[in-house]
């Protein structure tokens, strides 16, 4: 039988930069067999899209519009890794750079550009179920997902983290700036006035400052067996 859109369960995993979330994501949809959303890859496909176009990371309309109509695409290569194409165009590297993340901060800070991607973000819920990764997935995305984590760490630590990413990707920044961009980018989340980073009324935060990969994936997943 069917699945109305509204009985396909979410698990919404919030937070902010370098809390965890998008390997935790991944690794509990992996689990359950479950979709998965990286929305903050939306706000970045946006902000590329828009540094191409030259169009301006304030200009709300066009930005609205080329949301709107992003042609995006997410698939894997022959080893399994992540692969995201933006107009045919390979930018799986190129919507990781901090650059990028903080284009994709401002544009994600103006409300057209929120309710322009609301519908391309919900169309990932499919059956059997969705694990969605963001920074508003049980505030506003999915507010009757069954399980909200808010997910959160040390700025230290999540500066550390980062730095460790960036760096097994080849991409070269230093701590301090890092620790910086990722205070900025903080800020600028939590202060906006639309969709700000923060915990879902109903949500269940999550400290993994001292937690390894494993210990966070299964806390998730007991929580979501109900446990
Ligand atoms: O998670 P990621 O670092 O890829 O997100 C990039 C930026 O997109 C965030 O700093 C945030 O400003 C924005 N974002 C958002 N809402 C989401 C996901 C990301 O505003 N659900």
């Amino acid at each position: 039988m069917m699945m109305s859109q509204a009985e396909i369960p979410v698990i919404a995993i919030d937070g902010p930069v370098g809390s965890g979330k998008g390997t935790i994501a991944r690794q509990v949809a992996e689990a359950l067999g479950w979709h998965l959303l990286d929305s903050g890859a939306l706000y970045r496909l946006t902000a590329l899209a828009a540094i191409k176009r030259g169009i301006a990371l304030d200009d709300d309309a066009r930005l609205a519009e080329l949301a709107a109509h992003l042609d995006a695409r997410f698939g894997s290569d022959a080893e399994g890794g992540e692969r995201i194409w933006l107009d045919e165009e390979d930018v799986t590297a190129a919507i990781r750079t901090e650059e990028c993340g903080a284009g994709a901060s401002a544009v994600a800070a103006l409300s057209p550009v929120r309710d322009a991607l609301l519908d391309l973000q919900r169309s990932f819920r499919k059956a059997p179920g969705l694990v969605a990764d963001g920074r508003d997935m049980g505030s506003h995305v999915f507010m009757d997902a069954g399980l909200k984590v808010f997910l959160t760490a040390s700025p230290q630590e999540r500066a550390k983290r980062r730095y460790k990413q960036l760096n097994d990707k080849g991409i070269d920044v230093s701590l301090a700036a890092l620790s910086r961009d990722i205070e900025e980018r903080d800020r600028r989340d939590q202060e906006r006035s639309v969709a700000p980073l923060r915990p879902a009324e109903d949500a269940r935060e999550l400290d993994s400052s001292n937690m390894s990969i494993e210990e966070v994936v299964s806390t998730v997943l007991d929580w979501a067996a109900g446990r």
